[in-house]
């Protein structure tokens, strides 16, 4: 089996190799820290060696419980917020057709996404659509009290019971959530509903190889060993002994660094398949909540081209040159389709007829690279042989390894997100949550200054 590969050819251009040497041992401190569990946040590095240590049995009862789903189940509800659905949505639509919820497939069910956001329009249109469908449903949260996720779930557990009776919503619903607490874990123990654990030391953006991802994952009718075994064997070729040059965790990590300190503060993740449209939004949370603190932090922008080209990459060209890119390329596309050739020619683009559309994807990624290197924008290249679980399994752990690393060397606490509560408790100020009184007044009177 090949593995996903970084390129730092063309970030190289930008940070000389000086400055790269340097890093190696601040680097390689950031890991052993990891592994040592002598970082800030400790308590939170279950994932380190989360692939290695899954069990064929884990994965057994995992499948068995996602094809109760897939037997019953027509459309399946995944509810969850940030952590709890990033990572399962990412790995779904990059593996699912492009249409899939338009195609009529008997064999696997429709995933659909809720608990991600409080639109009434959505969840309205959303029940609407479930009326009369055979559905079920995945509660993904740890705390169990998350607001998106609490509400989405309220409606959707009714809704299952009004349709179909207890005793069948009993057998579609399955909770993963904490070990103990929680109302997500009160209120599957007390219905009786299949549930799952979600580690304590596993945070929810790095939570993607436990069944907050694999479950939803697996129900989709995707491979769960092949993208665990993938990820263990990415954390095999990133371990603490291996050489900080064929290290593509360590690298990365090393790089986004001295670009950061050479002023670069954006970086953008790039991807050139629509279907790694939600890769990207799991990058996104993984790097910003995990760096962004203290002040500090590269800002984790995504763009899926060509698209954006005609969006953002005027910006991108002559903008503040404050940015770098990092692309995600896959090398093989699983169709094979050709440019066709019109007897008219009017668009003039007869000479590309009968080429692969890959291949003018793929010239269309190359130009962009050097028009970008030559517009002052660093650029790294992450090759992924082709869209399968068993590289998106590579991928996943790549980045977060480099992530954690990242974190460290950057002098934060990488697995807290003690920002995120900021809205929150506004939120709940301006609803008049009991226990907010105080809150609320403070915050009706800073609204009335
Ligand atoms: O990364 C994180 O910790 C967060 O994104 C959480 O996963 C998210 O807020 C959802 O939390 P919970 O699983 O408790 O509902």
């Amino acid at each position: 089996m090949k593995n996903i590969q970084l390129d730092i050819t063309k970030a190289g251009q930008f940070v000389s190799p000086e400055i790269i040497a340097a890093y190696e041992p601040q680097v390689k401190a950031a890991q052993e820290s990891l592994e040592q569990g002598t970082c800030p946040g400790n308590d939170f590095l279950g994932w380190l060696h989360l692939p290695t240590s899954i069990t064929k049995e884990f994965i057994a009862e995992l499948n068995a419980t996602a094809q109760v789903l897939r037997e019953n189940c027509e459309v399946v509800v995944v509810a969850g917020i940030g952590g709890s659905y990033l990572g399962a949505r990412a790995v779904i639509e990059a593996l699912s057709n492009s249409f899939q919820w338009l195609l009529n497939d008997t064999k696997n069910p429709v995933i659909l996404f809720a608990g991600n956001n409080i639109g009434e329009d959505y969840l309205a249109e959303l029940c609407d659509y479930l009326k009369n469908k055979k559905f079920g449903v995945i509660n993904i949260s740890k705390s169990g009290t998350t607001t998106e996720t609490a509400l989405a779930f309220r409606l959707l557990k009714k809704q299952c019971e009004d349709q179909f009776g207890k005793d069948v919503a009993r057998k579609v619903i399955v909770a993963v959530t904490d070990a103990k607490k929680g109302a997500a874990r009160t209120t599957a123990d007390k219905e009786g509903y299949k549930s799952f654990i979600i580690p304590d030391n596993v945070g929810g953006r790095f939570s993607v190889l436990t069944p907050v991802g694999l479950l939803p994952i697996a129900v989709a009718g995707f491979n769960i060993e092949q993208l665990v075994a993938g990820a263990a064997d990415m954390e095999k070729a990133t371990a603490l002994d291996v050489p900080f040059a064929e290290n593509p965790s360590a690298l990365y990590a090393a790089y986004r660094n001295a670009l950061y300190a050479d002023g670069k503060k954006i970086e953008i993740l790039v991807n050139y398949q629509p279907k790694l449209h939600y890769m990207n939004e799991w990058w996104k949370q993984l790097y910003g909540e995990s760096e962004g603190k203290d002040g500090k932090g590269i800002f984790p922008a995504a763009v899926d081209f060509t698209t954006d080209l005609h969006s953002m990459g005027q910006w991108i060209q002559e903008g503040e040159r404050t940015i770098f890119e990092t692309v995600i390329s896959v090398e093989n596309p699983n169709h094979k389709m050709l440019f066709p050739s019109d007897e008219e020619n009017l668009d003039g683009l007869n000479f590309l007829a009968g080429k692969r559309i890959d291949e003018v994807n793929k010239m269309a990624e190359l130009g962009t690279l050097l028009a970008h290197v030559d517009g002052g924008v660093p650029n790294m290249r992450i090759s992924v042989p082709e869209l399968n679980e068993y590289y998106l399994g590579q991928l996943i752990y790549f980045f977060e390894l480099a992530c954690g690393i990242s974190g460290n060397l950057l002098n934060v606490n990488t697995f807290n997100q003690p920002g995120v509560e900021a809205y929150k408790k506004n939120m709940f100020a301006l609803l008049n949550k009991p226990g907010y009184e105080k809150e609320s007044e403070e915050i009706r009177a800073k609204l009335n200054a």
